[in-house]
């Protein structure tokens, strides 16, 4: 069969991974793609939010199966314009994305069917929000409502800090029009854990765990980016916890969706807190992480188009998942200056390295062809994953094939994974 690959970044590169490992794919297409990409797919120059002609493209070529990957297209309704043309598509349509797409939308829903989460306040005024303000509690999480590239999440330590990121989001628009509404919500502590899950909307299958690093340098310092490591499995999230999020948290969502009119098909994404009071969720994405697909397929032992047409059929409950008992550390390799300022366009070196090792991987993110070489074409440029039988020992050939890369400015952090020493 053909496959189209909506995306360009490491996720993608992940996702075209697994798909070239389908014994049922004979071509894949992806669009936009990126340098790494074009080794396994014929690469389309479509942006991933140019509905009409990725459709298009799908009938022309015949393609049979359409994998949209990041959030925005998702949420302005990319599945729901290639069903429009009878194609097939993975992932929510757009009044299931909302998901992801409203955080407001999110808690309600959390709150109507007591799914656990921070407490929270929705406003669609800043004159409210900063009312509210007056007697909350610090510190406090302003959070704008729409899609802002994993950014548009404020902690505030005091009330003057807090009173400035209203104004920020909903008065100078920051995040544009995604701060239209926010969420004001309790602030939370506890370890991290990521959990995707494939889910047909009835059945939901969580994938193994896995804990991103936000954070620009190391001990989560600096700024937030769009995630800069990560590792699966996490050694913190126990067979309990799982019990309690598949009882509380996982089936709960699929069957809100449901009884909302929501069905939600494709990949949720919970981001929980493992609080005292128990796992609480942080956010939902309607999607594969990015990079937690780096470190959670090359793990998975299931052909991947069967498991993703289980969840477009209906059919969940008859496919079981199969991850491998290792572990897997990415490392990022960004431009140094990321998020801020960086420089592009630096020939990178070593990706050969790769070439003939089934433990090792080199995801590109922003990368591109130049004159039949490689250059940086973004702030985040590779993802390196490595696997180990356990989580140190993919924690140090991750680091050791970090190594065999070189480019001008090339940064990474050195603590990814460090977490683990303490489990
Ligand atoms: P989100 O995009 O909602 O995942 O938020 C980005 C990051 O902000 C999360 O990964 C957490 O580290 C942090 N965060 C979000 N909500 C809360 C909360 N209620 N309490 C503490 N930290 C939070
Ligand atoms: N790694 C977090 C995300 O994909 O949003």
């Amino acid at each position: 069969m053909k496959v189209l690959v909506v995306g360009g970044g490491g996720r993608e590169h992940a996702i075209v991974t697994a798909v070239s490992k389908s014994s049922r794919v004979d071509k894949i297409f992806c669009a936009p793609g990126n340098a790494g990409i074009a080794r396994l797919a014929e690469c389309v120059d479509i942006g991933v939010m140019e509905f009409d002609k990725l459709t298009d493209f799908a009938l022309k070529e015949g393609i049979d199966l359409t994998i949209v990957a990041p959030d925005d297209p998702l949420v302005a309704g990319a599945v729901d314009a290639f069903e429009k043309k009878g194609l097939r598509a993975f992932g929510p349509r757009s009044n299931a994305a909302i998901l992801e797409g409203s955080k407001a939308f999110s808690k309600d829903l959390m709150k109507k069917y007591s799914i656990p989460t921070a407490a929270y306040e929705n406003f669609d005024n800043a004159d409210a929000a900063l009312k509210y303000l007056e007697t909350a509690k610090m510190p406090i999480v302003l959070k704008a409502d729409g899609l802002a590239l994993g950014k548009g999440v404020l902690i505030c330590n005091t009330l003057d800090e807090a009173r400035e990121g209203v104004k920020s989001i909903m008065l100078d628009k920051q995040f544009g029009s995604a701060g239209n509404r926010m969420v004001i919500e309790e602030f939370m502590t506890g370890r991290e854990v990521s959990v995707l899950s494939f889910t047909d909307g009835k059945t939901i299958r969580p994938m193994t765990s896995a804990q991103d690093h936000k954070r620009a340098l190391d001990g989560d310092k600096g700024l937030n980016t769009g995630g800069m490591g990560t590792f699966s499995p996490s050694p913190f999230y126990t067979k309990e916890i799982d019990e309690f999020c598949m009882k509380n948290i996982y089936q709960p969502t699929v069957d809100a969706m449901a009884a909302e009119g929501r069905e939600f098909k494709g990949v949720i994404f919970f981001g929980l807190m493992l609080t005292e009071n128990g796992p609480k969720v942080l956010e939902y994405n309607a999607r594969f992480g990015d990079p937690e697909a780096q470190v959670v397929l090359p793990r998975m032992n299931n052909d991947i188009i069967d498991v993703m047409e289980a969840c477009i059929d209906g059919t969940l409950d008859k496919v079981e998942l199969d991850f491998e008992d290792n572990a897997a550390v990415c490392v990022v390799l960004a431009s140094n200056g990321y998020p801020v300022k960086y420089e592009k366009g630096f020939e990178i070196k070593g990706l050969d390295s790769f070439d003939d090792k089934d433990s090792y991987f080199v995801f590109h993110a922003g990368t591109k062809l130049k004159d039949g070489r490689v250059v940086t074409n973004g702030g985040r440029v590779l993802g390196v994953t490595a696997l180990g039988s356990d989580l140190k020992q993919a924690r140090s050939n991750a680091y050791e094939a970090v190594k065999w890369i070189d480019f001008e400015n090339k940064y990474c952090r050195s603590d990814i994974g460090k977490a683990i020493d303490e489990a």
